[in-house]
């Protein structure tokens, strides 16, 4: 995909920091051993002097191939002695060498003239950083999520109880995130009335696969919504759309109970481009699956039973819970 200027820049200002970060470790490793193992230093200089060299022949003319094969043999001659030197002193033969993030790329972002996956990665972490406006997600943990807010009472139609019932949506969520996959990790529908905890595990999730390295954008569908119809009238940030299709977890929570023909054909877009793509979303609402057929119309209502896990959330509204604990 094709990402803004300034995306780009910063997902390559991040490749640079990489390499001065290694670079400074490696200066700090070989002073080290300079001081342990002297000739170490001299091999060094020697191998920077055969470099130096083979410039100058390249540039000099003559019988440059039979030149070139001399110094690569000296080369060859200093690498190895420079190893034997290392491991005689219990040290790893390839200590000297800078260690970098990438063995692809060596942090340069590109394999030949392809995008290395490292840098693909930055980019799409950029991408989702610009779309979350920068803004760390409000934090919500699955630690502070406590089973014993839902009711010890039947789960009507269940042989269980809501709490039960739910500290199993919880483990699923707990799972999901451990072993969540951008590629084959399912899509999830929470449904359920208002202060249920449909955000809070929302949250939950997002912020532990962010944590695990994965790009995540998470809003209101409201949000998000908007910030298309923007991208899409010339008016917003660039790319966000692109995004919004392309990052390895979507969430959209509160999906409004409203629907006009611009959010439902950006829902509808949103959820076939990623479905087809095979990368997962979450979504959350208020609304029943009634009434999210009668809002949002057969065609992405059928998409949502069929391509996402249903969750239904039961139980007392939470957020009236906590302030009756805090004002009594
Ligand atoms: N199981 C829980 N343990 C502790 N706090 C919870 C739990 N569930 C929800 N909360 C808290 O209660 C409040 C409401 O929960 P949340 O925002 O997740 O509800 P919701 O289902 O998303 O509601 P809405 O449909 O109105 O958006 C939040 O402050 C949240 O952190
Ligand atoms: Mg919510
Ligand atoms: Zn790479």
């Amino acid at each position: 995909m094709a990402y803004s200027k300034e995306v780009f820049d910063a997902a390559m200002r991040r490749l640079e920091q990489r390499r001065q970060q290694t670079d400074a470790e490696t200066d700090r490793t070989r002073a080290e051993l300079y001081t342990h193992i002297p000739r170490l230093r001299e091999i060094q200089d020697e191998l920077a002097g055969t470099a130096v060299n083979a410039v100058r022949e390249m540039l000099a003319g003559g019988d440059t191939a039979a030149n070139m094969e001399r110094l690569k043999k000296i080369n060859l001659n200093l690498q190895a002695e420079r190893a034997e030197l290392l491991t005689a002193n219990g040290l790893p033969p390839d200590m000297m060498t800078p260690k970098r993030y990438c063995r692809q790329c060596d942090d340069t972002g590109y394999v030949g003239d392809r995008v290395c996956d490292c840098l693909r990665t930055l980019l799409r972490e950029e991408a989702c950083k610009r779309a979350n406006s920068g803004s760390p997600l409000p934090l919500r943990a699955f630690d502070t999520f406590d089973l014993s807010y839902y009711p010890d009472t039947p789960l009507p139609g269940a042989d269980t109880t809501v709490r039960a019932y739910m500290g199993r949506v919880f483990a699923y969520c707990k799972q999901y995130t451990e072993q969540f996959s951008p590629t084959t990790s399912p899509s999830l529908l929470f449904l359920g009335g208002t202060g249920l905890g449909k955000t809070h595990l929302a949250l939950a999730v997002a912020n532990e696969v962010l944590g695990r390295g994965f790009s995540v954008i998470y809003d209101t569908a409201q949000n998000i919504f908007s910030k298309i119809e923007d991208e899409h009238f010339g008016r917003g940030e660039q790319n966000f759309t692109q995004t919004v299709y392309d990052c390895d977890l979507l969430i959209l929570d509160e999906l409004p109970d409203y629907a006009t023909s611009f959010t439902n054909s950006t829902f509808y877009n949103i959820i076939n481009t990623r479905t087809l793509a095979h990368r997962p979303a979450i979504v959350s609402t208020n609304l029943t699956e009634k009434e999210l057929e009668a809002r949002y119309g057969q065609k992405i209502f059928s998409r949502l039973i069929g391509d996402f896990w249903m969750f239904k959330f039961f139980g007392r509204d939470i957020r009236q819970l906590k302030l009756k604990k805090n004002i009594f």
